[in-house]
């Protein structure tokens, strides 16, 4: 029997380096993607490169969780720096999402690929207004993906944590004394469960808080 695999996108840090390991734990075979690992998620001939690389069948789940934010009060944010946030999280996510769905249709797989918005992609902050954007960007593509992709097997999951502990967010310099932050482990372990469970899940968004409690919204 095949063992199970999947690929997990920003998989060197936070969110995507703690499902990366709690996929392992359950015998999946990751195939890991982040610069530290050599692949720019917003560079198509290092993506499809991997791809090849990583052979067939292509793997069942992608976790693309590969993301950056850079807060600037909306009025000082360079136009470099609103681009770059734009090609990393929606360009990034959507090349990855196309070349794994791609290659999971044409061998006539079904699959499961988890995408990454964020509660700011409902309501942006002018601090951090382009990060917000390119999360209402991705909130976008996980519905038109999730009706779109079910006639093919494959489900899409769009998820919307808050406050995960992880090197992005303590960089936000938020005062843990107020805003409590859910561990990633923890929430990997409901991303996990959500991935490899059956489940009805219809695409909606779904947001976490610190509770660990799933809501469909
Ligand atoms: N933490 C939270 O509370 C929270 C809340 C809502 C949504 N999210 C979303 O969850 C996802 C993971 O966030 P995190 O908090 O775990 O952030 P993180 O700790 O900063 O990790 C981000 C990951 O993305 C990778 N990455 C960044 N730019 C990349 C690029 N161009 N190509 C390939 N990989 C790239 C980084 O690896 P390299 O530097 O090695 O490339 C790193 O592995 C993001 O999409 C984030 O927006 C997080």
């Amino acid at each position: 029997m095949e063992s199970p695999r999947a690929v997990v996108t920003g998989s060197s840090s936070g969110i995507g380096a703690a499902i990366s390991a709690a996929l392992t734990r359950r015998g999946f075979g990751v195939e890991r993607i982040s610069r530290t690992s050599g692949v720019d998620v917003t560079d198509v001939k290092e993506v499809k490169g991997r791809y090849e690389r990583m052979g067939d069948p292509t793997p069942e789940i992608l976790v693309a969780a590969a993301g950056i934010q850079m807060p600037c009060s909306f009025p000082n944010v360079p136009y470099d720096e609103f681009r770059r946030v734009m090609d990393v999280n929606v360009a990034g996510t959507f090349i990855v999402a196309q070349e794994h769905a791609r290659r999971l249709i044409a061998a006539n797989r079904p699959g499961k690929i988890m995408l990454f918005g964020s509660p700011s992609g409902r309501r942006p902050s002018l601090e951090n207004l382009s990060y917000g954007v390119s999360k209402a960007a991705v909130l976008a593509m996980g519905l038109g993906l999730a009706r779109g992709l079910e006639s093919h097997g494959i489900k899409v999951y769009i998820m919307c944590p808050s406050h995960v502990d992880t090197p992005m967010l303590r960089g936000r310099g938020f005062d843990l004394n107020i805003v409590p932050l859910m561990k990633d482990s923890e929430f990997a372990e409901e991303a996990v469960q959500l991935l490899i469970l059956d489940n009805t899940l219809d695409g909606q968004p779904l947001y976490f808080s610190r509770m660990v409690t799933a809501k469909q919204q």
